[in-house]
């Protein structure tokens, strides 16, 4: 089973990972490489529903 880091982009802590092992040095550049915190429906989508 993935563990989500982001629900709504269904991005895993391998994929935030892989994204630091090739060069993101900031959130700015996860959220670009990852597509995390794009398409927010955290309400609906997170567990945590936040
Ligand atoms: S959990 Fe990532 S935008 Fe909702």
């Amino acid at each position: 089973m993935k563990e989500y880091i982001c629900y709504c982009d269904e991005v895993t802590r391998e994929d935030i990972l892989e994204a630091i092992a090739q060069g993101a040095r900031t959130l700015r550049d996860v959220k670009r490489m990852t597509g995390a915190m794009t398409h927010c429906d955290c309400k609906n989508k997170n567990p945590k529903g936040t």
